[in-house]
């Protein structure tokens, strides 16, 4: 374990504790949530306790599939760094956005989901209120400094009743969570190292995007932000 002592509490946090969702890759005790409208809603350090093995994983996955800055359909190249692991992976070019269940960069499945993938992800959706949870992708996503990413929705799911899971790994990042129309205004919340994202229901069509990246130093990760989002994809 690393010390992360340097982390400031939220304020604005609506703490509620109770068991965390019944398993060993979430919180210990208690689960720190902000609510962010119906359906939504952030774990504080969720994550954190399974920080080393997700690393480990990210970079095993990485030695396999590894980071690329994917084209956009209209022809930019994405200043995120994505890769991904699970029976399908998100991906982009001149064609589209869709998902594949091969990597186009060599025509190979993508690397199966680790087990401690699965079970955190699972476990955070359960925390949240949304059960079995089966997701079929997690998109890797790899930003470092000054990267961000536009306001959009995850449409490219064949099924919008399963929620969407997103965690946060490294340098810390400002979210930005929108409403149903791209014009609606941004809450901006800060996500932290370990931090995780759930979102369904009536919030699971709601844009959202990442402010360019502060540039800093984490003690696990070094000078990027990981993000895990985990879907149902197929
Ligand atoms: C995404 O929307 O795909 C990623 C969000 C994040 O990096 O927190
Ligand atoms: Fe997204």
């Amino acid at each position: 374990m690393h010390d992360r002592s340097g982390r400031v509490a939220d304020a604005a946090t609506g703490r509620a504790d109770g068991p965390a969702g019944g398993g060993s890759g979430g919180a210990a005790a208690s689960v720190d949530r902000q609510p962010l409208g119906a359906g939504a809603v952030v774990l504080r350090r969720f994550a954190a306790a399974v920080d080393g093995v997700l690393w480990e994983q990210v970079q095993r996955i990485e030695a396999e599939a590894p980071f690329r800055h994917m084209e956009t359909p209209g022809g930019f190249s994405m200043a995120v760094a994505m890769t991904n692991c699970g029976a399908l992976g998100w991906v982009t070019d001149r064609r589209g956005y869709r998902y594949d269940p091969h990597d186009p960069l060599g025509g190979r499945p993508w690397p199966p989901m680790p087990t401690a993938f699965w079970s955190l992800a699972t476990e955070a959706a359960a925390a949240a209120g949304f059960e079995r949870f089966e997701p079929d992708a997690c998109l890797i996503n790899r930003y470092a400094p000054r990267a961000r990413l536009s306001l959009h929705r995850d449409a490219d799911e064949r099924d919008f009743a399963q929620p969407i899971v997103s965690v946060s790994l490294g340098l810390p990042a400002t979210f930005l969570f929108g409403g149903l129309k791209r014009s609606d205004p941004s809450l901006r919340v800060p996500l932290e190292h370990g931090d995780v994202v759930v979102w369904g229901g009536p919030a699971r069509m709601r844009y959202h995007g990442v402010l360019a990246l502060k540039d800093g130093v984490d003690p696990l990760l070094g000078r990027q932000r990981i993000n895990l989002t985990f879907r149902k994809a197929g």
